[in-house]
């Protein structure tokens, strides 16, 4: 699913309350429920948030914190203690799967902010969640990293991941089956992405415009 919607409107928010973030380690009143997978985020403790949702930051230098991509990378899974041997073999695929292998030893604050964002993503897929939620990823991105990062999303989401993607660019994530777009932080419209798109008296010229 995309999340759209003007500057401001509260995509960010919104993902901030389905990661659970607030009010785990966030400011923030939150009123109602949010359930992931039948699973209250307000009762769950932080390892076993970590095994239902993944977040990559609009912000990826509010994320990352590790001396190398590898360590960043290796974080969760060691945290959540599995065995070297496993945590090697994750962090392995992730960099192979998002091809930043050759940044493995890099320094993730000296990289561009589109490696930031993949580097913030494989650390998310280490983990493997069932849901991902992707903050303005695309946009940070190339040409060859956009089409990289959404290969590997579709074939996510074939697998039965839950992929929630924030974009301006609509076109980023064409594959993407349902639309959502907020205003004044609020749902304005909900439904299938093709369906929206096709209204244009919603979409207006101008709205439309004004995302891109
Ligand atoms: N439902 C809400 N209730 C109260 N405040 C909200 C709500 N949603 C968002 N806000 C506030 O509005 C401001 C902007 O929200 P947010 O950063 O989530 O917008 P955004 O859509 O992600 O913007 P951008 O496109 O610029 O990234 C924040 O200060 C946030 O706290
Ligand atoms: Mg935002």
């Amino acid at each position: 699913m995309v999340v759209a919607g003007l500057s401001g409107c509260g995509k960010s928010t919104l993902c901030f309350c389905l990661c659970g973030a607030i009010r785990h380690n966030r400011d923030g009143v939150l009123a109602g429920e949010v359930l992931l997978n039948g699973k209250n985020v307000r009762e769950l403790r932080a390892a076993g948030l970590a095994l239902e949702v993944g977040m990559v930051f609009q912000d990826p230098d509010t994320q990352l914190f590790s001396p190398t991509v590898e360590d960043e990378i290796a974080f969760a899974p060691e945290n959540l203690c599995l065995p070297p041997g496993r945590i090697r073999e994750r962090v392995e695929h992730v960099l192979d799967l998002l091809g930043i292998a050759a940044l493995r030893e890099a320094n993730p604050y000296r990289l561009s902010g589109g490696e930031k964002h993949l580097v913030a993503l494989a650390a998310v897929l280490a983990l493997d969640p069932p849901v991902l939620l992707l903050d303005e990823v695309m946009s940070s991105l190339d040409s060859a990293g956009r089409k990289k990062v959404a290969a590997v999303l579709e074939r996510l989401r074939g697998a039965g991941k839950t992929i929630i993607a924030v974009e301006h660019d609509l076109e980023a994530v064409d594959f993407a089956d349902r639309l959502m777009v907020m205003e004044k932080g609020a749902l304005l419209r909900y439904g299938r992405t093709e369906t929206l798109l096709a209204d244009r008296d919603f979409m207006g010229e101008k709205l439309w415009h004004s995302w891109n």
